[in-house]
């Protein structure tokens, strides 16, 4: 067994951990949205409002702070007018980004705000810059949050809704250098300052918060450019990175049959994630001009091939424990960021990329991915602990991977919440926790583990599950095996 110490310093913090970082992404892109949250009042599939009753309970339970919608690349072709009102006279178009799908507009803002008002989340609404004009978009805020009386509250309140909805995250435009326009930086930051000067606040209750569109991967220029031109304009810049195991778009990899070296080269992607947060981080505090902005991480994940047999442009693959260490390394990264990261949105929530829960007909299955979320929702707004893993190194070419990945919070009841990947394919470690002069009355520990391409289907949906981990208390902290291949919470109460 390999033996490892993990330091946990409880004196020492960056700040409390932004519940958003727990936040996930919805586009109408393959079966997200329609099938797998929404299926209609009239569905024979158990709903509330045309919402699923099994998918929302899942997120409700997982705390889902914050959702993204209604894209991706999807955001910049959409125009809201399209999905509100009467849903036999909504107009359908094409959804030219993911498969040519007609979208017929019956899931919009009211039905988005529904689900989020089912889930207890708040909603993040990603407005249309690409396609789009400041007035559509200044329209949508002014719908959506006007308490008082003007031409976009009253066309709300003649849909059915009286109360404002006062969403309070809105993205101007999402991969603005890509889909989303093919803008250069200094067009779109010249852009964004424009949209944001008419995104206006309506009450001073529920201020709006407003993310520009980042960049993708290690583009500093677009982050230094639009921190420089419009960073006074908004409260945070977005940044997308997904872990694709292979650089060629058309064979990225198989979501279920890898090899050894493709697990170790997705685990060593996928850390890529913290030297891009600390340099994007950077350039935001150095043009921040003493306000406080934000890196939302609002798209991230891994991509493989689709599952065979699936339509291409639907991007349904299935998740593994490989998937699993990549969520808990990359939630360790942002809660150890948490100074800076404001809020992550893992993609997608439903039947799409790295999905919390796969559908199939009336049949729900839990990824390991999903269970990762659950052993880490304690972490939500709770104080930061620094910590470290003195550890050995996996792989020692260029692309290493260490064995232990760590974070750590002191929530405000006191109870110490640590979560560690044990990122080894093939052994165990011995963990020995140092808790930096804090006493433990006891420790509560849980796992999930499984051979790294373990999974669960509509077949087995219960074939990879958290279960209790023992720990034994020391007189400095704990110990614990770790299983090889395997995420672990541990609730340590002090004395
Ligand atoms: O999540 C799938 C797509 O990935 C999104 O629509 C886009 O923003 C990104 O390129």
């Amino acid at each position: 067994m390999i033996k490892t110490t993990l330091h946990i310093d409880p004196a020492k913090t960056l700040s409390y951990i932004a519940p958003e970082i727990y936040g996930q992404f919805s586009e109408h892109l393959g079966r997200c949205i329609y099938d797998g949250i929404y299926v209609g009042e009239d569905s024979e599939i158990p709903n509330k409002n045309g919402m699923r009753n099994d998918v929302v309970d899942a997120l409700r339970a997982l705390k889902l702070p914050v959702l993204r919608w209604p894209g991706g690349c999807f955001a910049d072709e959409y125009h809201w007018r399209d999905g509100i009102g009467p849903k036999e006279k909504r107009r359908r178009m094409v959804n030219t980004n993911w498969g040519g799908t007609v979208e017929d507009n019956s899931f919009g803002t009211h039905e988005f705000m529904e689900l989020c008002r089912q889930i207890g989340c708040e909603a993040y609404f990603s407005g249309n810059v690409g396609s789009g004009t400041v007035q559509e978009f200044s329209d949508w805020v002014e719908y959506c949050n006007m308490g008082g009386i003007s031409p976009m509250a009253s066309e709300r309140r003649a849909n059915g809704q009286d109360e404002p909805f006062n969403v309070k995250y809105w993205g101007i435009g999402n991969e603005a250098w890509g889909c989303g326009g093919s803008m250069r930086a200094e067009y779109y930051a010249d852009l964004c300052r424009q949209y944001s000067t008419y995104l206006r606040n309506y009450s001073p209750e529920h201020k709006i918060f407003k993310i520009a569109s980042g960049a993708n991967v290690a583009d500093y220029h677009w982050t230094k450019t639009v921190m420089e031109r419009a960073g006074q304009a908004v409260d945070a810049v977005s940044l997308h990175y997904y872990t694709v195991p292979h650089e060629d778009w058309q064979h990225k990899g198989s979501a279920t049959d890898f090899t050894d070296e493709e697990y170790y080269t997705t685990l060593h992607k996928t850390l890529r994630m913290e030297e891009l947060v600390e340099n994007h981080s950077r350039i935001i505090r150095q043009f921040a001009g003493g306000r406080k902005i934000g890196l939302a991480v609002d798209e991230w994940g891994t991509w493989y091939d689709v599952e065979p047999g699936t339509n291409p442009g639907f991007l349904y693959q299935q998740n593994t424990m490989r998937d699993a260490l990549v969520a808990a390394i990359n939630l360790n990264i942002f809660n150890n960021h948490c100074d800076t990261v404001c809020m992550a949105n893992i993609a997608q929530m439903v039947n799409v990329l790295q999905a919390m829960i796969l559908t199939e007909g009336s049949k729900m299955v839990l990824t390991p991915t999903y269970h990762v979320f659950a052993l880490y929702a304690a972490h939500q707004g709770a104080q930061q602990l620094e910590s470290y893993a003195e550890t050995s190194i996996l792989r020692h070419d260029e692309e290493a991977v260490p064995t232990l990945h760590v974070s750590a919070s002191r929530a405000a009841d006191g109870k110490i919440l640590i979560t560690v990947a044990n990122l080894d394919a093939a052994h165990p470690a011995e963990a020995q926790v140092l808790l930096g002069g804090v006493k433990a009355a006891a420790v509560n520990g849980t796992v999930l583990c499984g051979t790294a391409d373990a999974r669960n289907t509509f077949t087995a949906p219960d074939a990879v599950q958290p279960k209790a981990l023992s720990a034994v208390l020391t007189a400095d902290g704990f110990t614990a095996a770790l299983p090889a291949c395997s995420v672990a919470a541990f609730t340590v109460t002090p004395q």
